[in-house]
């Protein structure tokens, strides 16, 4: 084992000259240090310099010498030390964090014996279903992929307050799990793997829904952005609400339907349990999403122009109509007792709901939820295992008592 004391020298210039060229002054901003192997055989540390280090933390490194107060935190630009979880200040994050670990499952668990032998068997799907099963499979098996990149190389750097990391940080596991869920059903079914995973490039509705998001996940990953003007923290917000309300908050929904009105007929009842689940997180990660937009906006109510609710409202429309196509390619005829034009009522009726969550008037006005069972699939607590595949009970802790 290496050590400081025993096993490595401080850097002699005269001897560290004969390799490379003299370190940089060793400052806060630019210094490191490497081991590195002389001619004669020894080994030594250097201070080596390194790029700008430009951390979203480092402003914050420069407070964290005095003690966080609550009062200080804030969503976005905060100057308070992020790895000082405590005193909380958003309880509804950390909360929202307690029911997600609580709801703690895995993909393997779920016994897909049923599933294999139905699909497996000649006639036992109809075409019709053997489609929406695969589209399904082809839009969430990347879909979740680009959840977690957003989530990790984009929302939480600059995100400020810990509470609020603290859940992205389970929240982009369970975008690992929903990943692994999905490649678990598409190997016990036996589908074609390059079908499936290539799928966002080669299916017109499902690469337009994501050729919908990605600007808006680029935007925030990009190394060179940074909130602090009214610009970006605009071009963050609305990532948020894009992520929050319509990828996880709308364009799942056609899918979760689907496969869970299979399950209801007792068809694919393992991989109806899975999206079950899925379900249930997903419902959560759009909630806390959805706390999330409305702390920011309080705390920077300069960011909600008309102008910037007009965008928001087109980008809704935009939403919907693509998740419809979606809806149209997937169910080219009525399938399952459903047709894609229930799913346009749907679709209004859930845009409406995250409409007025984040604080605009509904799009669509008068739309009814054509299926209410599926509410009732949201809330396990109630249910429990809705398709008797096994006799479980996931929570384990904590109570969901949001709606
Ligand atoms: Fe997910
Ligand atoms: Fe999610």
């Amino acid at each position: 084992m290496l050590t400081w004391d025993e096993e490595v020298k401080p850097s002699q210039p005269s001897n560290f000259a004969r390799t490379t060229q003299p370190a940089a002054p060793l400052t806060q901003d630019n210094a490191s240090l490497e081991i590195r192997t002389l001619d004669d055989g020894a080994r030594v540390a250097a201070a080596v310099s390194t790029p700008a280090y430009t951390s979203p933390i480092k402003p914050l490194l420069k407070e964290a010498a005095r003690r966080v107060s609550a009062a200080d935190k804030r969503i976005i630009n905060g100057q308070t030390d992020v790895n000082q979880l405590v005193p909380f200040k958003y309880k509804w994050a950390w909360e929202k964090y307690l029911a997600s670990c609580a709801n703690h499952w895995m993909p393997q668990e779920v016994n897909m014996t049923r599933d294999i032998a139905l699909w497996k068997t000649p006639g036992g799907l109809t075409e019709d279903e053997r489609r929406i099963v695969k589209r399904n499979l082809g839009f969430f098996v990347t879909a979740d992929s680009l959840a977690a990149n957003n989530i990790v190389l984009g929302t939480y750097r600059h995100i400020t307050a810990p509470e609020c990391r603290q859940f992205l940080l389970r929240q982009a596991f369970e975008e690992a799990i929903h990943t692994h869920a999905y490649q678990y059903i598409v190997e016990s079914l036996g589908l074609d793997e390059g079908e499936i995973f290539n799928a966002y490039n080669e299916v017109q509705s499902i690469r337009d829904k994501d050729q919908f998001l990605i600007p808006f996940i680029e935007a925030i990953m990009d190394p060179n952005f940074h909130t602090g003007t009214l610009q970006t923290d605009q071009t963050l917000l609305k990532s948020l609400i894009v992520f929050a309300c319509l990828m996880e908050g709308l364009f799942f929904y056609v899918g979760f339907t689907q496969i869970l009105a299979l399950g209801r007929q007792n068809k694919m009842t393992g991989a109806a349990e899975q999206y079950q689940y899925i379900l249930r997180d997903e419902s959560m990660h759009c909630n806390f999403g959805i706390d999330l937009i409305n702390q920011l906006k309080a705390e920077n109510p300069q960011l909600w122009t008309p102008e910037f609710k007009a965008e928001i409202k087109a980008l809704f429309e935009r939403a919907t109509e693509l998740e419809y196509r979606y809806a149209e390619d997937t169910m080219p005829r009525g399938v399952l007792g459903m047709n894609a034009s229930m799913f346009k009522g749907y679709l209004r009726y859930i845009a409406n709901r995250r409409a007025t969550q984040i604080g605009l008037e509904p799009l669509f006005p008068n739309e009814e939820n054509p299926f209410p069972w599926m509410s009732e699939m949201i809330d396990l607590k109630k249910e429990r295992n809705f398709f008797e595949t096994r006799v479980i009970e996931y929570q384990s802790g904590g109570a969901l008592s949001w709606d």
